[in-house]
């Protein structure tokens, strides 16, 4: 089992891509409400501290997710029906929930190859050589690339039908109208009856979710404040992170748990890569992420608006999580 690192991500030397990560943080330390995209969080270290966020008692999501994906298997292969496919997952990152899924499909049909897609190299590396230990009969192939450019890849590459996975709360990192248009750009790469596993974070008492970003041990602190020392390791910054707090709430209007870096002190950080010196006032804050909660009905529209057919909703025994079954409809519209 091998990896492949996408062309387009290939042929960006490191200098390129430090090029990108600094136009980035240009952008978003000279917006008036200072920002960083998300995206930035998965180096080596931010994917092993995820991986650590995810076993933590007050972190709820893989949890459920897990119970989930735990009892879908044999549902899930009565909808793939008796044809060869391929299994496609969107920022798969250690694929631990997959595995489990990945063995009850492998119990009933034997039929499908799986092809992870990270943007983080240490997170497919990984997951491959782990792959080839745990399931060693699975035809796995991993891709190193962002979500669209690696979906595109496949269009342009393969005709098997395809069962796209978006687990965790992905998409919960997207606004609604974003969200909207990630799915239908996912949507217009795939095929008419095409299927699409996708998870969602839903709405609950404030207090559960406000714990599960803001765990005792200080491991999403960490998470967070990770994103400060890859500026120091990638951009020559000049960040003490101790400088720095933590801060996630939820926002009840957006229904969106929001994280922030918030600075303790006046601070002026030098990014050597950029040649420029920004300030920090006391207490401003660094916008991190968002990850948005749904509703069932909430999800029904995303579906509704993006050419997708609900085939089913799986909750776990608390209801705090969801996967969606959705079939791609290709009578919808191409906008
Ligand atoms: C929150 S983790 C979720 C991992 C896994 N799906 C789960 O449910 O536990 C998000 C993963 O998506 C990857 N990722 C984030 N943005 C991406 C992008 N634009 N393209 C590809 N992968 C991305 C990250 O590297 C990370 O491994």
């Amino acid at each position: 089992m091998t990896y492949l690192v996408l062309d387009s991500l290939r042929h960006q030397t490191e200098d390129a891509l430090n090029e990108q990560f600094a136009f980035d943080v240009l952008m978003g330390f000279s917006a008036p409400a200072k920002y960083l995209p998300s995206k930035y969080f998965y180096d080596a270290k931010g994917s092993r501290l995820f991986e650590q966020i995810t076993e933590l008692e007050e972190y709820y999501p893989t949890r459920c997710e897990f119970e989930i994906l735990n009892r879908v298997g044999g549902e899930l292969a009565e909808f793939l029906e008796d044809e060869p496919f391929e299994i496609v997952e969107l920022g798969a990152g250690d694929g631990r929930k997959t595995k489990v899924l990945l063995t009850q499909l492998l119990e009933t049909t034997k039929q499908f190859s799986y092809i992870p897609i990270d943007i983080c190299e240490t997170a497919i590396a990984n997951l491959v050589e782990s792959l080839n230990q745990s399931h060693p009969s699975l035809t796995t192939h991993g891709i190193v690339g962002d979500y669209f450019a690696s979906i595109r890849h496949l269009e342009n590459t393969s005709d098997s039908r395809k069962l796209v996975l978006l687990l965790g709360s992905n998409i919960g990192n997207f606004d609604f109208p974003s969200a909207k248009r990630f799915l239908h750009s996912i949507w217009k790469c795939l095929n008419h009856n095409d299927l699409f596993l996708i998870g969602f974070d839903l709405k609950k008492d404030i207090e559960v979710l406000t714990k599960a970003y803001n765990d005792k041990r200080g491991v999403t602190r960490d998470f967070n404040l990770n994103v400060l020392t890859r500026i120091n390791n990638e951009l020559a910054g000049d960040f003490d992170v101790s400088r720095f707090s933590h801060h996630g709430m939820y926002n009840p209007r957006h229904g969106a748990m929001e994280s922030y870096l918030i600075s303790l002190e006046h601070q002026e950080v030098h990014i050597g890569a950029l040649e420029k010196t920004f300030e920090f006032k006391p207490y401003e804050a660094i916008h991190l992420e968002l990850s948005h909660k749904y509703l069932l009905s909430d999800m029904q529209q995303l579906a509704d608006q993006t050419g997708f057919t609900v085939l089913n909703n799986w909750q776990d025994s608390q209801g705090y999580f969801a996967d969606g079954l959705w079939r791609v409809n290709k009578d919808f519209p191409e906008s």
